[in-house]
């Protein structure tokens, strides 16, 4: 998609100027590894089309977009050695390479970077951004608690999963979108129209990435395929097989998921009762679902159509995304 490779391009050379080349290398080597080494850079460029969309002036937007994407990858560190991942974006996982204590030191001061991209602003929208930020990464705290409490419980329901992925990944999409329409001067009402279409697209977001743990191919997702199913997490596509399975499968998830073992019978039997529950399709429903509400607020935001298309365009290429 053109616009999309122009904001690439855009993020990419922004990101090449801010690559580390302090000491000690052992801990700036494996944050570069990770902030250059692509991803979908989805977050800046949120940042970029929502100042776009509100006529902002893209030099002043750049830092802040940086501060997500940094911001984002701290997110990513932690987040694998939470969830023993040994692969992210088709490569070693940071802690997988450097051990536990690189990988929670590499996060902590990508996230600390982050906030000072924040500090050329004017006082009054420094202190709005960063208020915003900060909520955001509470929030997405709150979020990746609730998904590790849920690995050792069963009765999750589905308000709990939408909860916990609103926060772990929904809100960061929103904020981004949100600050980007603040740095151009957004008025609240648009503002806020524009972080809840960021919400709701990033909840879609998330059930896709889900949903590709398992029905996505792992040379183009880059990361290890079912992943989620070995960490007992509850998924969407767990919570629908727990809903429209039979009771004997029922049964044998309920078995499953009460262990963490690297038995490849756990991935084979858990994904044929997924199969037979007819999850796949359910899945895609649901984030039809979400991204039909994401446009609902998109609708009400006063801009001309003609900048509402890239918006339209980017959900598409979300939610039809094989990595
Ligand atoms: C991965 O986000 C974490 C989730 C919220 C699912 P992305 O899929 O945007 O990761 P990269 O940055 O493109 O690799
Ligand atoms: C993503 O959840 C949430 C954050 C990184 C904050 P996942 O654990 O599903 O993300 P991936 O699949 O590892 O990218
Ligand atoms: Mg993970
Ligand atoms: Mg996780
Ligand atoms: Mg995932």
């Amino acid at each position: 998609m053109q616009f999309l490779d122009e904001y690439q391009d855009i993020v990419a050379r922004a990101v090449d100027k801010y690559l580390f080349k302090n000491k000690p290398v052992e801990l700036y080597d494996p944050m570069n590894y990770i902030i250059s080494h692509g991803g979908k850079r989805l977050r800046p460029i949120m940042v970029l089309m929502a100042n776009d969309m509100f006529d902002g002036d893209m030099k002043k937007a750049i830092k802040p977009a940086l501060a997500i994407e940094f911001f984002h990858n701290f997110t990513l560190i932690h987040d694998d050695i939470m969830d023993e991942a040994p692969l992210r974006r088709n490569k070693p996982t940071i802690h997988t390479l450097h051990g536990l204590n690189v990988g929670i030191l590499s996060g902590d001061a990508l996230m600390i970077k982050a906030y000072k991209f924040f500090e050329d602003l004017e006082p009054e929208l420094f202190k709005a951004c960063v208020r915003v930020f900060t909520h955001t990464g509470l929030l997405l705290c709150e979020g990746q608690q609730y998904d590790i409490n849920f690995e050792t419980m069963d009765d999750v329901t589905f308000n709990d999963y939408i909860r916990m992925i609103t926060y772990k990944t929904g809100v960061l999409s929103a904020s981004s979108f949100e600050i980007g329409a603040l740095i151009a001067g957004a008025d609240f009402k648009d503002a806020k129209a524009i972080f809840n279409f960021g919400k709701n697209l990033g909840i879609a977001f998330q059930i896709m990435d889900d949903y590709l743990d398992v029905f996505g191919n792992q040379e183009q997702f880059g990361k290890k395929h079912a992943g989620d199913i070995y960490e007992n997490k509850k998924t969407v596509l767990y919570l629908l097989a727990r809903e429209h399975g039979t009771e004997e499968e029922v049964k044998e998830l309920d078995f499953w998921y009460s262990k963490k073992t690297d038995n490849v019978d756990k991935i084979y039997s858990v994904e044929k009762i997924f199969r037979r529950a007819k999850v796949d399709e359910k899945t895609l429903h649901l984030i039809q679902k979400y991204n039909d509400l994401a446009q609902g607020y998109l609708n009400k935001i006063d801009v001309p159509d003609e900048k509402k298309k890239p918006f339209i365009e980017l959900a598409n290429y979300l939610l039809s995304r094989e990595s």
